[in-house]
Formats: C-alpha cells, sequence, structure tokens
C-alpha cells in the first residue's frame, strides 16, 4: 500500500522535477475518488464558498464550515496530502487568532497543513504558524480574498512594479518558513521566473506550465459549475449532462409508475 505523503514528499518532488497534481475537494466520495486516482495534494480549498454553497466570492465562508468540509476529506485520503484553507478574517486579526485558528485545521479536522493568502504583508502569520510546527501552503497573485482591493477576479503581476513585488511576496512567504506557494492568474514568464527562484514548490493556477505543479477546482474541470469559467480552467469531463439526464430519467420513471419494479421492492 502507497503511504501517505507529507510536506517532505512534496519538497522532493521539486528536487526530482516530478510534477505535483493538485484538486481541491470538499466532501468525503469526491475526495475518495481523487485519492484512489493517485492525487498528490488535496486541497480543502475556500472555493467551498462559491462552488459548494453558491456565494458570489470566497468571503463569507467561516472556520466551523471549514472544519466541517476538511473532516470528510481527512477520512477519504488515505495517500494524499491534505491541505486545508485558512478562511477570510481567520488569521488577518493577530498572531494568536491566527494560530488558534491554524490549530483547529489541525487538531479538529485533521488536515496537515494550513494555506492563507498574502505575501510580505503576512510573512509575519505565515512565520508564527510554522513556528508552532503547522506546515503553511502560501498563496499569492490573484488572491481571491483580496477581491475588492484588486477590483476584480484581474491578472496580477503585468506592470514591473506589480511584478517586482510578486517576486518579493514570493521570497518574503519562502523565507518566513511556507512549504510551497501557490502562485494565482499571474503572466506565464513571471511564474516561470519565481519558480526558478525559490527553492520550495510553486503551484500554478492560471500561472502557465513553468510553476513546479498545478492546482484547479474540481467542479472547474468537471463541468459542474458552468457560472464562471475562467480562461485558465480546462474541462477534463462534462458530468453535468449526465447528472441531468440522470435525474430526467428519474423523474419521469417516478410520474409514469415505470420506477419501482418488482426488481427495486421487497417480498
Ligand atoms: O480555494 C481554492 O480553491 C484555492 C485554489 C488555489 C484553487 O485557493
Amino acid at each position: 500500500m502507497k503511504p501517505k505523503k507529507t510536506i517532505l514528499d512534496i519538497a522532493l518532488m521539486k528536487q526530482s522535477g516530478e510534477k505535483i497534481s493538485i484538486l481541491t475537494a470538499y466532501d468525503y466520495p469526491f475526495a475518495q475518488l481523487m485519492d484512489q486516482a493517485g492525487i498528490d495534494v488535496i486541497l480543502v480549498g475556500d472555493s467551498v464558498a462559491t462552488v459548494f454553497s453558491g456565494h458570489e466570492n470566497t468571503l463569507p465562508v467561516t472556520m466551523d464550515e471549514m472544519i466541517y468540509h476538511t473532516r470528510p476529506v481527512v477520512r477519504a485520503a488515505k495517500h494524499a496530502l491534505v491541505v486545508a484553507d485558512m478562511p477570510f478574517m481567520s488569521y488577518q486579526i493577530d498572531l494568536a487568532d491566527a494560530r488558534r485558528n491554524a490549530g483547529r485545521l489541525i487538531k479538529e479536522a485533521g488536515a496537515q497543513a494550513v494555506k492563507l493568502e498574502g505575501g510580505q504583508n503576512i510573512a509575519a502569520t505565515i512565520a508564527a504558524i510554522t513556528e508552532i510546527d503547522i506546515p503553511v501552503m502560501a498563496h499569492i497573485g490573484l488572491t481571491p480574498q483580496s477581491i475588492h482591493r484588486m477590483g476584480g477576479f484581474k491578472v496580477q503581476g503585468r506592470q514591473d512594479a506589480q511584478a517586482a513585488q510578486l517576486m518579493a511576496d514570493a521570497k518574503a512567504v519562502e523565507a518566513a518558513g511556507a512549504f510551497a506557494v501557490v502562485l494565482e492568474g499571474i503572466p506565464a514568464h513571471l511564474a516561470a521566473q519565481v519558480t526558478a527562484a525559490l527553492s520550495i514548490p510553486t503551484i500554478g493556477i492560471g500561472a502557465g506550465a513553468g510553476c513546479d505543479g498545478q492546482v484547479l477546482v474540481i467542479h472547474d474541470i468537471l463541468g459542474l459549475c458552468d457560472k464562471y469559467s475562467p480562461k485558465f480552467v480546462k474541462r477534463f469531463a462534462d458530468v453535468q449532462q449526465i447528472i441531468s439526464d440522470g435525474i430526467g430519467e428519474y423523474i419521469s420513471e417516478v410520474k409514469s409508475g415505470a420506477f419501482p419494479t418488482a426488481e427495486h421492492s421487497f417480498k
């Protein structure tokens, strides 16, 4: 049986040049399917707010909701490393609050690491959490929790000053002790430069092929969410139609009396 992945395995993958595969999950069945398929890391993303709960952005999700969604994923993940997102306002107030909330995701939900958004501005928080032995995945570039500052979901790092800030952010989160960093919504050439400059793995989402790994939202790659589909999403399967057809057939068989038959009834 394959052993459970740790952050050390993820570090070794950068060194050996093996690309790191990451998907999001928020429940047991999806986590089990991706774990059995051999995914390296499962991220319980705060994207749960949009693709699962139907909110407009990730800001409303709470700590209790993140814990609720992380628990079944942890139960399903026999091999994959499980990383849980720290929701908006669970780490921004002060270091004690950030440590307490990171600790809840490890102790109450069973995650192996936490992810939080921000670069230089959040480096002290990353250091405070890693100091108490909780591994941190950082997240820079287009950070969805900063939607109001960015004025929407906009590609970051196109201007020279923004690109320099992004490189500074990447170096700051590495120095603070992050074991990996998500690069979201930045030009591919900049992501490749950051990847070359860091010794920790970079995980791209809308950041081109030059990263050490890739992450996408499971609902996006399966075509389960047609509300909004960014350019960087590739649809690897279209299950929406299959699900709609199945539900439609059920409804019509109930209405017509074709279901249930003797086969689905007790004597
Ligand atoms: O919440 C999320 O799903 C993320 C991603 C990096 C996909 O943060």
